[in-house]
């Protein structure tokens, strides 16, 4: 074997909210690299040569049948990206109840939810790589998303703790923390506040899904076995100091 081979390859990694965006790109770069990839979204939409599961990241028994696809399909999870997420923003004195739990549900508790499901069969295994997609506004906060930022600062707090837990067991838990990265949920702001964000971005640029996925990658290969609870900033410098 050469020592640029992927010892990864083939192993089993499922990206929630691979249907498009950060983790349609993630996806798309680990399949190119040899693994066996799964998409759970609640979208059909999945990249050509993954594995498209219809899941809902909000219903406890849709996350078991989703993992007991890919378990039938390819075997034991080995690499989990807890990836999907929504937004519902507005400034906290307009936020309704339900704008708080719908982003709750889907960025935080759903990411408990799959984690909880994979780190089951991880441990059996005596390895596991997971991931989570937070945000550079966790750690900086960002008027209008007191819901989302709340989530992404969670996910750090969760992956720590998972990390510890199950760190013994081969089990590594990190973050990657994307600042503005030009996809969908993007795509609805303005000319003029995407282009004052490019001036505060030190690399003087949006990030592209690209740049996420590469992060990904190396946060899953069996040679990152020694990095865990680690946040790990995609965002051109934009949160530096935090
Ligand atoms: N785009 C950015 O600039 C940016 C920056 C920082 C962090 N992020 C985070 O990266 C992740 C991906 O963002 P994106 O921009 O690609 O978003 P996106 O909206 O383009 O894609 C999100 C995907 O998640 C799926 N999804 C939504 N709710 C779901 C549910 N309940 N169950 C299963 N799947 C569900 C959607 O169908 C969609 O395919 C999110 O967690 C987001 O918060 C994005």
């Amino acid at each position: 074997m050469s020592e640029t081979a992927n010892t990864s390859s083939g192993r089993v990694a499922v990206i929630t909210g691979a249907g498009r965006g950060i983790g349609a790109a993630i996806a798309e770069t680990l399949r190119d690299a040899g693994y066996r990839v799964a998409s759970f979204d609640i979208s059909d939409a999945a990249p050509e040569g993954v594995l498209g599961v219809a899941c809902n990241v909000t219903n406890t028994e849709s996350v078991d049948e989703a993992f007991k696809k890919v378990e039938a399909e390819y075997g034991p999870v080995e690499i989990l990206v807890a990836n999907a997420g929504i937004t519902r923003d507005t400034l906290l004195m307009r936020m309704s109840d339900e704008d708080w739990e719908k982003v709750l549900d889907v960025n935080l508790t759903g990411a408990y939810r799959v984690v909880r499901r994979a780190v089951r069969g991880m441990v059996k295994q005596r390895f596991g790589r997971i991931v989570a997609t937070s945000s550079v506004v966790a750690l900086l906060g960002s008027a209008g998303q007191v819901n989302y930022a709340s989530t992404k600062a969670g996910l750090i707090g969760m992956a720590r703790s998972v990390a510890r837990e199950v760190g013994g067991r081969g089990i590594t838990f990190n973050v990657v923390a994307p600042g503005f990265i030009q996809t969908a949920m993007t795509d609805v702001l303005d000319e003029a506040t995407q282009k004052s964000y490019a001036e505060r971005i030190p690399v003087g640029r949006m990030g592209t899904i690209a740049d996420v996925a590469h992060a990904v990658k190396f946060l899953v290969e069996d040679e990152t076995g020694y990095i865990t609870g680690a946040v790990i900033p995609v965002d051109g410098g934009l949160g530096m100091g935090h």
